[in-house]
């Protein structure tokens, strides 16, 4: 029985050798955040020859690429890049996400937008029927943490504030637990017209591209 932690080591190496062959000296990757990507980056690093640069989601995973000696580019130098990495908290089968368990999700979603393609990777854990078991992050302007928390209380789900944690943008993050989330897109268009918020955790809109996601018995490809 492989543990959680060796099916994202399964995850990283498996997304690496998709990347590989596609990876030309001209290649920029964008790089989510996460304890997944934590190990994608450290496999990726023996190949950082192959690809020119990449686009970072965090403080976190910047630091991680640069210690490896992986060139990190600012975004506004990037006009367009083929993929983005990163793992996710939850993904159905229409590769819809949430995401921001570790608090990046608006870099995440912004450098994810400059990508043609989102390559989702995950153990099989974070495989659902439904989002919604994992408490949906909302990063929020702190002035405006009590007004967006009145307003999200009105989707039905219990909301509490990450107290202690700001995000690498300076904001908070509140968390919506206890949401049946039927209609992802129809819930991220909704949360995101609430003033205040800066960015939904559902990754609905648009989503993955791809996801390869690690079980027991190997690793599949969801598209
Ligand atoms: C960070 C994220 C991560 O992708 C998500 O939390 C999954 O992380 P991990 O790979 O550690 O389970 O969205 O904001």
């Amino acid at each position: 029985m492989y543990s959680q932690d060796q099916l994202k080591h399964q995850v990283a190496a498996a997304a690496v050798d998709f990347l590989v062959p596609k990876l030309t000296s001209d290649t920029i990757l964008g790089i989510g955040t996460g304890s997944t990507v934590d190990i994608f980056i450290d496999t990726l690093a023996q190949h950082k020859h192959l690809f020119k640069a990449v686009a970072s989601s965090s403080e976190r995973s910047t630091l991680r690429l640069q210690q490896h000696g992986i060139q990190v580019l600012d975004l506004n130098q990037i006009q367009s890049m083929e993929w983005y990495v990163d793992g996710a908290d939850e993904i159905d089968q229409l590769l819809h996400m949430t995401k921001g368990g570790g608090g990046a999700l608006t870099r995440e979603k912004i450098v994810a937008s400059v990508a043609k393609q989102f390559l989702c990777i995950v153990d099989e854990s974070k495989v659902v029927p439904q989002l919604g078991a994992f408490p949906l992050p909302i990063e929020v302007i702190p002035m405006a943490r009590q007004v967006v928390s009145r307003r999200l209380q009105e989707l039905g789900g219990d909301v509490v504030w990450r107290q202690g944690f700001v995000t690498d943008n300076g904001n908070d993050i509140i968390d919506i637990h206890g949401l049946s989330i039927s209609n992802p897109a129809q819930l991220e268009s909704l949360i995101n017209d609430i003033p205040g918020v800066v960015c939904c955790g559902l990754f609905a809109l648009t989503g993955a591209s791809v996801a390869l996601v690690a079980g027991q018995k190997g690793v599949t490809t969801l598209s």
